[in-house]
């Protein structure tokens, strides 16, 4: 703080005498490469050196080419192909592009070629390198959830199309026992396209740091009975479920629907890919809470466990969209809470997750 302080001093008496602070290719945020009139290069900054794994050093004073060998997707010599010194005397710039270093990994790429004259030859040629992996990624990623949402919607709408379709054909030649089975089963495809959009819109905010939590307090045992009594009500057997307390808890000030969908998917994921009884366990932890939810099943294996809490991952279809863990992992998270999964005592899967006690948010 107090290094920041008298930097902020420093560049603000800098200013008012009328000085500017002089700004290094080593404060930007990208891969800086600056050759001279030559074409050798002048300045190699640190984030140019970490892309192209060339230390500063082996970069100075070489020719631009060999530093940063760069081709096209179609495998041509960028450098030939463009010809920053030798080509169009009225190109300034290159636009930013996707291009490959020698090892094959993707690059962004922009130029600017500075003239000392316009029309001139060029006195510096500047490039600006960005990692483009992330961006790969986030692309795949996207094409990736369209199409995995389109497919998840597609299979409820189709038996409800096929269904409604029937009905309306041959309502009267269709039993009342058919009708009703096509009914019902159109109410829950509509079900679960609902539940499949309420999911979503769940990542879209979460993915997006648009979460909002309504803080007050919780009362941990409290919740985790409804979710069981839910359970049951629906027809879940009593005997499956067990609840164990240890120790008086902190006050905790969590969001007390969010709380319920968290503990609600642990169970629903117990009963659903789990076997055998479900217990939860709900204990104080390092001036907040844990609980954790146990059941006999296979368990999850452990290749899978850094798989799990990611969107549509899922062994086999059930049902599930395998949104459920990302969500509630998202969902505890915003409280500042962690969540781990191991292999419980009695054998099965062991979802673990802990909750800083929170406090009231003073708005
Ligand atoms: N208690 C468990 N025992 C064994 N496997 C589990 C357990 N909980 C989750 N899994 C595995 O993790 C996968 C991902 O779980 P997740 O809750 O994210 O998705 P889902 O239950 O398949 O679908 P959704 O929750 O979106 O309806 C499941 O498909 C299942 O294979
Ligand atoms: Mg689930």
């Amino acid at each position: 703080m107090g290094g920041d302080q008298s930097a902020v001093n420093r560049a603000e008496s800098a200013s008012m005498m009328g000085e500017v602070p002089t700004l290094s290719a080593e404060d930007l945020p990208d891969g800086v490469l600056v050759a001279d009139h030559r074409g050798k290069v002048v300045t190699f900054n640190r984030m140019a050196s970490r892309l192209i794994r060339l230390s500063a050093g082996v970069a100075l004073g070489r020719d631009f080419r060999d530093v940063l060998p760069l081709h096209d997707a179609d495998g041509r010599d960028w450098w030939k192909h463009s010809d920053p010194y030798g080509g169009l005397r009225t190109r300034t710039r290159q636009p930013e592009r996707t291009l490959f270093l020698a090892d094959g990994r993707e690059i962004l790429m922009a130029a600017r070629y500075v003239r000392d004259i316009p029309c001139g030859d060029v006195c510096r040629l500047v490039v600006t390198l960005r990692d483009a992996s992330y961006r790969a990624r986030g692309e795949r990623n996207r094409a990736e959830i369209v199409s995995t949402v389109a497919h998840e919607l597609r299979s409820p709408l189709t038996s409800v199309k096929g269904f409604t379709a029937t009905l309306l054909a041959k309502w009267e030649r269709l039993t009342e026992k058919q009708k009703t089975f096509m009914l019902e089963t159109v109410n829950a495809d509509a079900d679960r396209v609902t539940r499949l959009i309420t999911e979503l819109l769940d990542v879209s905010r979460i993915e997006t740091g648009r979460l909002e939590l309504r803080r007050q307090v919780v009362d941990l045992p409290e919740c985790a009975r409804r979710v069981v009594s839910g359970r049951i009500a629906g027809g879940d057997p009593e005997d499956r479920f067990r609840l164990e307390m240890h120790g008086p808890l902190p006050e905790m000030w969590l969001d007390a629907d969010k709380l319920e969908q968290i503990m609600a998917n642990l169970v629903e994921n117990a009963m659903r890919h789990g076997a055998g009884t479900v217990t939860i366990v709900i204990e104080p932890h390092e001036g907040g809470a844990a609980v954790s939810v146990r059941d006999e099943g296979k368990g999850i294996a452990p290749d899978a466990i850094p798989r799990v809490f990611r969107q549509f991952w899922r062994t086999k279809r059930r049902g599930g969209t395998g949104l459920g863990l990302f969500i509630v992992k998202g969902l505890i998270e915003a409280h500042g809470g962690a969540i781990t999964v191991g292999r419980a005592p009695s054998g099965g899967a062991e979802f673990r997750f802990t909750m800083p006690a929170g406090a009231p948010e003073f708005a």
